[in-house]
């Protein structure tokens, strides 16, 4: 089940231009550079830029993933957006739990669940994200806490829904603050996660990490024994950047 995963999650940046323009250049680096298949890249556009997105990617060694969706589906929900919305215009994955939206927007463990039961209904990939504070870790909390969250969630699905999982380990306190966990407390943290999922359904899952990765320690970072990729944000905006970053 194991694999080696990059995903680019772009969050609320890039324009039509933008999107497009990376995406194009980035297919021809792949092409030029002969970046090959034994690893799965993923771009997480906006919205707006998914339908685009995929058309560009078709056929190609890229995938394209949402960074949210909502839980029923369809109805009086201003300004949301379903799975089956997405499955329309071909998006099989999408990226859930991150914590910026736990934070600003109060998606609870219980929503949560929600979403992974509406995403699996529809077929999708989950990228699902866990996590704690920098108070946690201070009070030495934080294998309860990416514990508790991942037993209130992914862990009511069954043994068949768990092979739609990448689980991605991203201590709060290290994204997009340049603070980065050190190897040994995300090895640790990666063995611990690992050891749930095969104790629970006898899984090996591919487990990423996130939280200020950028071109000059993704190669150390991706060495480490239970790292299989990451979950990339502010340097995965930057052409160079991301290609260094895959190349890892
Ligand atoms: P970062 O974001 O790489 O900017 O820290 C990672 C993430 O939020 O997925």
């Amino acid at each position: 089940m194991r694999k080696k995963i990059v995903i680019a999650n772009w969050k609320m940046n890039h324009d039509f231009y933008e999107t497009t323009s990376f995406l194009r250049s980035f297919l021809r680096i792949i092409f030029e550079k002969k970046i090959n298949h034994n690893k799965e890249i993923i771009i997480a556009p906006s919205f707006p830029f998914l339908h685009i997105s995929n058309q560009i990617l078709q056929g190609t060694i890229l995938h394209v993933a949402a960074q949210n969706i909502h839980y029923m589906e369809k109805g009086s929900y201003t300004g949301e957006v379903s799975v089956s919305m997405l499955k329309s215009i071909g998006i099989q994955k999408v990226i859930l739990g991150h914590s910026e939206r736990r934070e600003f927007f109060y998606e609870k463990n219980d929503i949560l669940l929600k979403k992974i039961k509406i995403a699996l209904k529809y077929g999708f990939h989950i990228i699902f994200c866990v996590g704690e504070t920098d108070i946690e870790r201070n009070k030495n909390q934080q294998f309860n806490v990416v514990k508790n969250q991942l037993k209130e969630t992914v862990f009511h699905c069954s043994l068949n829904d768990i092979r739609s999982f990448y689980i991605a380990y991203e201590p709060i306190w290290a994204i997009g603050t340049g603070k980065t966990a050190t190897f040994e407390q995300v090895q640790k943290m990666h063995q611990f996660i690992r050891s749930l999922f095969l104790e629970k359904y006898g899984i090996n899952l591919s487990i990423l990490y996130g939280g200020s990765i950028n071109e000059n320690n993704a190669k150390d970072f991706f060495l480490q024994k239970d790292i299989d990729g990451g979950l990339i944000g502010n340097s995965s905006l930057e052409l160079e950047k991301f290609i260094k970053i895959v190349q890892s």
